[in-house]
């Protein structure tokens, strides 16, 4: 049975990767934006990877529903793949760089498509469960884009409402190809903690890296070190609130929808169509209309 609760919609990126400052952060914290920056460097070929999983298993599903959202599923990863890409090339120089970082994720996902299909559908389930509960979190905390610019704001809220609305489509495709038996939910738990570990290194060790590559900027001053510690704290605090959010994931009966995240669908829906308005308006030449400067991401 389909349970997917939010239709899914196909939306274009307006990041604009020509107007990306390089400290896009200004007057904000630098870790805060260095870690969302090496969260970017997993999306193009991570995703790619999970078009190409469910992709592989896609004749197998009979649910014409479940079928419609794979076409959402994978409308949307491909439009989040182009566009962190984008913004990966752009905000890459000399010495602000993870190239090394990206080849291994290539190694890694050219690894991963050797293994079965069940796991590497696993895999992509895992992953997906992590970018819903980091959508979850920015999405109720937008406060924490506090000081990015529209154009940083519109790449990362439109990539996690489009998380929400397609959060269970690779798990359902799971479910109803390889179902619930004992060893194919062993093998969804064995893929969660093992991306588990992995993701969390991998995240942190490219965030250090550019703290590192970036010090003058990121932690050569006693503002930014401030600014740094607050946000060490808003970083402890996602990773506690998302925590029986995570755990959920090992219950035999877990499923995405188990979480109501309509309202918080909705909002955001709505949020981002008036900004998305507002910015076709701006690349139109007009200047912001007061009824858009009043509401442009003022959900807090
Ligand atoms: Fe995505
Ligand atoms: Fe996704």
């Amino acid at each position: 049975m389909n349970t997917t609760a939010a239709a899914i919609t196909v939306r274009h990126s307006l990041f604009r990767p020509e107007q990306l400052s390089r400290h896009y952060f200004s007057g904000q914290s630098p870790l805060m934006s260095h870690l969302l920056t090496a969260l970017s460097m997993t999306f193009p070929k991570g995703e790619q990877f999970f078009v190409h999983s469910v992709r592989q298993v896609r004749d197998q599903v009979t649910d014409p529903q479940l079928q419609a959202d794979i076409s959402g599923f994978i409308g949307q990863e491909a439009m989040h793949s182009q566009a962190h890409a984008q913004f990966n090339a752009a905000i890459q120089k000399e010495d602000y760089q993870l190239h090394a970082y990206e080849q291994q994720i290539t190694n890694g996902m050219a690894t991963l498509k050797t293994r079965s299909l069940r796991r590497q559908l696993a895999a992509t389930v895992a992953y997906e469960h992590f970018t819903a509960l980091i959508a979850t979190h920015l999405l109720s905390h937008p406060s924490l884009f506090n000081g990015f610019d529209d154009n940083m704001r519109q790449l990362w809220l439109w990539h996690a409402l489009e998380e929400l609305e397609h959060k269970s489509v690779a798990f359902e495709v799971y479910q109803q190809v390889f179902g619930n038996d004992a060893p194919s939910l062993a093998q969804r738990r064995r893929s969660m903690r093992t991306i588990s570990v992995g993701f969390v290194m991998g995240i942190a060790s490219m965030t250090k890296t550019l703290l590192w590559q970036d010090r003058k900027n990121s932690l050569l001053s006693v503002p930014k070190l401030l600014l740094n510690a607050r946000d060490s704290y808003y970083i402890a605090e996602m990773l506690l609130k998302t925590l029986p959010y995570y755990l959920a994931y090992y219950r035999a009966d877990f499923h995405p929808n188990h979480i109501d995240h309509q309202p918080l669908i909705e909002q955001w829906r709505e949020q981002l169509a008036i900004n998305n308005e507002q910015i076709q308006h701006e690349l139109k030449g007009y200047s912001r209309s007061p009824r858009a400067a009043n509401t442009m991401w003022s959900v807090n």
